[in-house]
């Protein structure tokens, strides 16, 4: 069967990848999350302490080179070997990731890490399917549907308002600490409490996010001239998960 690919973009905090992952579990199509890919290239530039992005370009763009990037993406993100599923989402990289994002010379780099890893999730789908539906990826970011596939079966923009964003995200932190927390009660561990931050600094941070990426010189944060626009403020998840499986099998 021909692969078939969804593109999913949409700004910081929209849903895209739960979503993304849940259609992607419904079709049978694999999971690319191509945020990771650029976190794990922010993670990278902040371990070799790479700060001024312009002055240690080579550096950088050496840093995600082939040979030395080896990243796979499965439930969790693996960076050389290494799980970095949590350290990517830390505040150091939220700060900056945007302005690694930035830059012409990593995103060509980016660009060749997000095709491998789809033509391999790509051979794996279509392993595991019966020859009777298709095989393909669905890949979320910003990019994707204008960029990275812009000959994708399915591209969606998927937004909401700031605030539901901002709130949801605060949630999600909400949730993930205070399953922390009883885990280390159970412990009887006594760890020092870190800030979290508040729903006004959250949304801050995703605007400011969402303004660099909207305004970058390359490959922007656009909605596809051919893409569906999907806004979820007022959809529950499920709701917004069978709107785009159902776009997806009306063209398959
Ligand atoms: O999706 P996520 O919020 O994890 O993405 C982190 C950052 O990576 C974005 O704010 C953006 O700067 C960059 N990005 C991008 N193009 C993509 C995916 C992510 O520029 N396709």
């Amino acid at each position: 069967a021909r692969a078939f690919t969804i593109a999913i973009d949409g700004p910081a905090a929209s849903g895209k990848s739960s979503t993304a992952r849940a259609v992607a579990l419904e079709l049978g199509l694999g999971y690319i999350d191509s945020g990771s890919i650029y976190r794990c290239a922010t993670l990278l530039a902040l371990r070799n302490k790479i700060s001024d992005i312009d002055a240690r370009h080579a550096d950088l763009i050496g840093l995600i080179s082939h040979s030395k990037f080896d990243i796979r993406i499965l439930r969790n993100v693996w960076l050389n070997n290494e799980d970095v599923s949590k350290e990517i989402r830390c505040a150091d990289v939220n700060r900056f990731v945007a302005e690694i994002a930035r830059d012409a010379g990593v995103r060509a780099e980016v660009l060749k890490i997000q095709r491998s890893v789809a033509a391999n999730a790509e051979k794996k789908s279509a392993a595991a399917a019966d020859g009777t539906t298709p095989n393909g990826v669905v890949m979320d970011g910003r990019d994707i549907g204008s960029a990275v596939f812009p000959n994708a079966e399915l591209k969606v923009y998927l937004d909401a308002s700031a605030m539901a964003r901002a709130i949801r995200r605060w949630d999600q932190m909400n949730s993930a600490r205070n399953a922390q927390g009883k885990r280390s009660e159970e412990d009887g561990a006594q760890t020092e409490k870190p800030a979290y931050p508040t729903v006004e600094e959250i949304a801050r941070e995703i605007e400011e996010r969402d303004y660099a990426d909207i305004n970058r010189a390359h490959s922007p944060l656009r909605i596809a001239p051919d893409a569906v626009v999907i806004d979820n403020t007022n959809l529950t998840f499920e709701q917004q998960v069978h709107t785009i499986s159902d776009l997806a099998r009306e063209r398959m």
